[in-house]
């Protein structure tokens, strides 16, 4: 039986997306190859962003369909400033962009939206865009999308790390209550689940400064394809993957 619409809900899917089966709870994806497709299209690199869009839309609408519980897609991050300005002025217009168009489809499905990231250096429309759908969808329970913007781990931790000083030896904190748990409540991912699967697109095997803590245990897929091309198939592909591994944890 085909994957392919986990919605179709005779007896042979009934289990899909159900928690018996081994579906990644988070998937966070590293969304790379946007400017090798405009190249290799004769585009300006933007054009790549830009389809780069149409695949978010397929693949959030797989993860609703699979029943995945979070997305986190690295859509920009602390190193992207060095790209040139139009680029990244460019880059940073599409949140806005995509929830203008999407906002009413994410709500009828459920989504909840979200954003990790140091969002006061975002053009300001792009922080009021993002901060209206994450009011607006606050209250739905069905997948958790989190935007990772001017998102970089070590900028990450090097915060958590000066509020944990800021809390150290006050009735919020103290050193001998500061374990793993406890650090990880100081990240932006605090309310989140640690990913399943980490995704790459676009032939490149490294974590390029994306969760570094939150990866620790995750399992990894890495597809040379590039982002405007990746499908909602190959998303699948993808999850079923995960599913024939085995975790361990370091255990046996
Ligand atoms: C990396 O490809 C991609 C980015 C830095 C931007 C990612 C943004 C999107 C896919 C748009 C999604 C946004 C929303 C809000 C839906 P690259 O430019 O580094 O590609 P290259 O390695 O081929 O040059």
């Amino acid at each position: 039986m085909s994957m392919r619409d986990p919605l179709y809900n005779d007896e042979s899917t009934a289990s899909i997306g159900g928690p018996e089966t081994n579906v990644p709870k988070h998937v966070a994806i590293i969304m790379d190859g946007n400017g090798r497709w405009a190249k290799a299209h004769g585009m300006p690199r933007f054009a790549g962003h830009k389809e780069g869009v149409a695949t978010v839309v397929k693949v959030v609408k797989t993860a609703v369909d699979y029943g995945v519980d979070a997305l986190t897609l690295y859509t920009f991050s602390t190193e992207n400033w060095k790209r040139p300005k139009t680029e990244v002025e460019f880059i940073l217009k599409l949140p806005k962009e995509f929830l203008g168009v999407h906002l009413p489809e994410l709500m009828a499905n459920n989504v909840r939206i979200e954003a990790i990231g140091d969002m006061s250096k975002l053009p300001v429309a792009t922080r009021r865009a993002i901060q209206y759908a994450i009011d607006r969808t606050r209250h739905n329970d069905g997948l958790q999308l989190n935007f990772a913007l001017n998102y970089g781990s070590r900028q990450e931790m090097l915060s958590a790390m000066e509020a944990v000083f800021a809390d150290l030896n006050t009735a919020r904190l103290s050193l001998e209550e500061l374990d793993e748990e406890q650090f990880s409540k100081y990240l932006y991912t605090a309310d989140t689940t640690e990913p399943d699967l980490l995704i790459r697109t676009g032939g490149e095997k490294r974590l390029s400064n994306f969760l570094l803590w939150q990866l620790a245990y995750t399992e990894f897929w890495f597809s040379d394809i590039l982002w405007p091309d990746f499908t909602g198939q190959d998303f699948i592909d993808a999850l079923e993957a995960y599913g024939q591994r085995k975790r361990r944890y370091g255990g046996v």
